[in-house]
């Protein structure tokens, strides 16, 4: 049996030193493929695996093609809208997740931009504090839950707004529930996305929903570019000179989100997740759903039911 690790974007040493110990210790064959950057290195790499763990990588209908063994596919993380998940099931593949264990990461990245950015990314002038200001979480997932944990502890009133999340569990977590994403907007000082990239949410970040916010409104997106409407983000920007917009993923239009020097910020590589920790537990976590799932039949994590 054979294991493949495909990371465009590598997971650190000391992760990949794990998910070997658990596929070796199951009697199976680990295979690396890192940074590549011709997709016709990954159909090669596939060719003959019976599971497959990957990042942000594309898992396409043509990669599908080529992984004539492939089982199981695992995104180490939580979104897996880069996995073709009708071509995965029309071929009989398992597709998994790792729901929660890299939310940590995700989560005091926010908090670490949130400063830089009240701080005027750090240009020296004056900026403000995020103590009592009203944080606003756009869906209240993994990542949603560990921003309010940390955001309490700066002295943050923090609200929070999913459309599959009750408002009774979000009140239970001590975070105040609001009754639409547009009230959320328009009560709070910062908004956070931590929705994933489907076809309902890619775009719905737009011109009307952004202008609801306050003067001097932050947007921080540690989500997919894919949920922001850029032309009418930049359109707003443009009217609003008071909004900031940082994000740990480079948006297509960066080069005219520049034009906003000093109320725009992107990580040069997506990044909420690239930590030692995140990796040892998204990578560990599906080398072990792996082993489970060829041991025991365990479907658990499936997300292409
Ligand atoms: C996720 O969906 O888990 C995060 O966006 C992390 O993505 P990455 O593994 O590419 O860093």
């Amino acid at each position: 049996m054979k294991v493949l690790i495909a990371t465009e974007k590598p997971f650190a040493k000391v992760a990949v030193d794990g998910i070997r110990e658990i596929v070796e210790k199951a009697g199976y064959e680990l295979c690396l493929l890192e940074k590549y950057t011709d997709v016709n290195e990954l159909y090669a790499a596939v060719a003959d695996v019976d599971a497959m763990i990957v990042r942000s990588d594309k898992v396409t209908a043509q990669v599908i093609d080529h992984a004539k063994n492939l089982k199981i596919v695992v995104r180490a993380g939580a979104g897996f809208d880069n996995l073709d998940l009708e071509a995965c099931t029309a071929n009989n593949i398992v597709a998994m997740n790792t729901p929660g264990q890299n939310s940590n990461a995700v989560a005091e990245l926010v908090m670490g931009m949130l400063v830089y950015g009240v701080r005027n990314f750090y240009n020296g002038k004056s900026g403000s504090e995020l103590m009592g200001k009203k944080l606003g979480l756009l869906a209240f997932g993994n990542v949603g839950r560990n921003v309010a944990r940390i955001a309490k502890g700066f002295g943050m009133d923090v609200y929070a707004y999913d459309a599959f999340c009750p408002a009774d569990a979000i009140e239970a977590a001590g975070v105040h529930a609001v009754d639409s994403r547009d009230a959320l907007f328009e009560t709070c000082d910062i908004v956070s996305l931590h929705i994933p990239a489907t076809a309902e949410t890619k775009q719905s970040i737009n011109y009307d929903v952004v202008g609801k916010m306050r003067k001097g409104g932050i947007l921080i997106n540690t989500a997919r570019k894919e949920v922001i409407d850029e032309a009418g983000l930049i359109k707003l920007m443009a009217e609003r000179t008071d909004l900031k917009y940082i994000s740990d993923i480079v948006p297509d239009a960066d080069a005219d989100f520049k034009q906003f020097e000093g109320r725009y910020f992107a990580t040069p590589k997506k990044m909420g997740a690239q930590t030692e920790e995140a990796n040892v537990n998204a990578g560990l976590a599906a080398a072990n759903q792996i082993v489970n799932f060829f041991v025991n039949g365990d479907k658990k994590f499936q997300v292409n039911k």
